[in-house]
Formats: C-alpha cells, sequence, structure tokens
C-alpha cells in the first residue's frame, strides 16, 4: 500500500509539473468542473474496450447476442463501481465505426439493446448523478435511437458525479478526421495555423480530461482505433477476462495495478521523486 501512495504521490507531482501534457490537458470548458478532487492513485478518466461478448456466448452455445445482453449487466456494475471509487469520466466503447461490417442480425440486435438500455437505464444514472453523452457518429443511428440519446443527454446534463460516454459509431481516425476539417473551415476563414491546444478543442472528447486508463477486455492487446489521439499517455491494462464475466473484483484490479504505476510524462523516476519530497 505504501508503495503504492508513493506511486500516487509522484503521480500528482508529474502532473503538477506537467506545463501543457495530456494528463493535466482538461479539454473543454467544463471538464471537472464541480468534481471532487481525485483521489490519490484512482484514474480520473477509465476508458474500456469492452471485448469478448460473442466469445462468451459461444463458449455457452448460446447466439452471439445472448453475450451482448450479458454485456450490458457488465456495464451497469463498472458504472455503480466507478462511482464508488471516484472515478470522474467513464467512456465505453459500445460500437466502433467498423462494427457496421458484422453481420445485419447482430448490428439490429445490437442498436436494439442501445434503446432497450437507454429507455431502462435512464432514470436510475440520473437518480444517480450520472451525466450521459454519445460520441461518434450519431447521425448513422435510426431516429428512434437518436431521439432517445438526445433526450437521455439534455435530461441528464446537470449531473456530475459520474461523467459517462458511450462511444457509438464511434473511430478514433473519424474523430481526428473531422476535427481536421474543422479547423481547415476556421482558417478558410481568417484563423491562424493550429497547434495541438487548437486540435483537442475540436476533438469530440473535448470534454474531458484525457483517459488514465485503458482497460481492455477479451484478451487481446490492440487499441482498435478507440481514442487514439487521447490514449497517448494512457496506462493501458490488458485481461483475458470476456466482458460479461468482468465484474466488480475484475475492476477493483484494473484499479490496484493503475495505482501502482509510476506516470512520468516523459520526465525521470529521480526527478519526480523529488517533486515529492
Ligand atoms: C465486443 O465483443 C462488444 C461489442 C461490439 C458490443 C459491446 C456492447 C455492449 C456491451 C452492450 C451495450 C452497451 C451499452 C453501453 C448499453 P465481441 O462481440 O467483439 O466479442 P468477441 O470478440 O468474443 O466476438
Amino acid at each position: 500500500m505504501a508503495a503504492a501512495s508513493d506511486h500516487a504521490s509522484a503521480q500528482a507531482a508529474a502532473r503538477a509539473a506537467e506545463p501543457a501534457g495530456p494528463a493535466q490537458h482538461v479539454g473543454g470548458a467544463d471538464a471537472g468542473k464541480g468534481a471532487p478532487a481525485p483521489r490519490p492513485g484512482t484514474p480520473r478518466h477509465v476508458a474500456i474496450i469492452m471485448d469478448g461478448n460473442g466469445r462468451w456466448a459461444t463458449a455457452r452455445h448460446l447466439p452471439r447476442v445472448a453475450g451482448h445482453s450479458r454485456g450490458v449487466d457488465s456495464v451497469r456494475t463498472v458504472i455503480e463501481a466507478s462511482i464508488a471509487a471516484g472515478v470522474e469520466y467513464l467512456t465505453l466503447f459500445a460500437f466502433s465505426s467498423e462494427n457496421w461490417r458484422r453481420p445485419p442480425d447482430e448490428v439490429s440486435v445490437l442498436m436494439r439493446l442501445f434503446v432497450s438500455s437507454l429507455q431502462r437505464e435512464v432514470d436510475t444514472m440520473r437518480r444517480n448523478g450520472v451525466r450521459l453523452r454519445v460520441v461518434g457518429q450519431i447521425e448513422a443511428f435510426e431516429p428512434r435511437l437518436r431521439e432517445l440519446i438526445a433526450r437521455a443527454q439534455e435530461q441528464s446534463a446537470g449531473n456530475s458525479r459520474l461523467n459517462l460516454t458511450v462511444c457509438a459509431s464511434y473511430g478514433g481516425r473519424w474523430d481526428i478526421v473531422q476535427a481536421a476539417q474543422r479547423l481547415v473551415q476556421a482558417q478558410a476563414a481568417g484563423a491562424p495555423l493550429p497547434g495541438e491546444a487548437d486540435f483537442e478543442r475540436h476533438l469530440s472528447m473535448a470534454f474531458a480530461p484525457d483517459p488514465d486508463l485503458l482497460i481492455r477486455t477479451g484478451g487481446e492487446r490492440r487499441i482498435s482505433n478507440f481514442l487514439i489521439w487521447q490514449m497517448a499517455y494512457a496506462e493501458l491494462y490488458f485481461t483475458d477476462a470476456l466482458w460479461p464475466d468482468f465484474g466488480r473484483p475484475e475492476f477493483a484490479a484494473a484499479l490496484e495495478w493503475y495505482a501502482q504505476r509510476e506516470r512520468r510524462f516523459g520526465r525521470t523516476s529521480e526527478q519526480l521523486q523529488r517533486a515529492v519530497g
């Protein structure tokens, strides 16, 4: 435990000393506003690639979509566990730009699952102080789902206990390209050459600090076009647990692992230790 809190202090020192680094960067006007100070060693922002639903179902001789349904239970568990741990931002990769290539039946079940989850969970989220945002190419969804998303975002806009972002029809490359397009338009209108901060302002997660911890379940070790810009300094945690099997103990293990990491943001270990005193 002592080692974990030493690391946490060093990490805080690294952040404090960082002039414009990713961990300190707060992209948008409302990022972190009204949120409690982060607990030492707890990531402010956890991002998750929820992989392994299909394999979970196949191993039980169930249709793949049964795995997605069980995956919704894990989503609920992780939301509750994040609130309990003091995580401020939780970002879930629910449907990638590339997932549209899946069999049409599976895509349509996933869409129905999004609709039913939104309908069922929105009140609970509101009561628990969860602010929901959906990020991605929302215009690709059917109008009913778009309406539900808009309503859920509106109804939860006053909440700040946990910022839950669902990335849907999302791709990191799309995100970078759409930001670049907006910058090109701004330049055509006479704006000066953009720098990193200008770029970040146009990314779809501009309201949040960069993820501190990325969790990927399901045994694969890749980023799969998730928040590729924002992940520059994230700690990467890979587990073989399939998403429907990912519960409180597994989430706690990931946070425990994170608390042991020394985040240097380009500095040396000695510099960090010196800053802690
Ligand atoms: C990846 O598993 C999972 C998905 C593409 C969908 C994730 C969706 C959910 C957990 C359900 C709903 C989410 C919300 C936020 C309501 P996979 O199918 O690629 O698994 P496999 O690698 O075993 O085939």
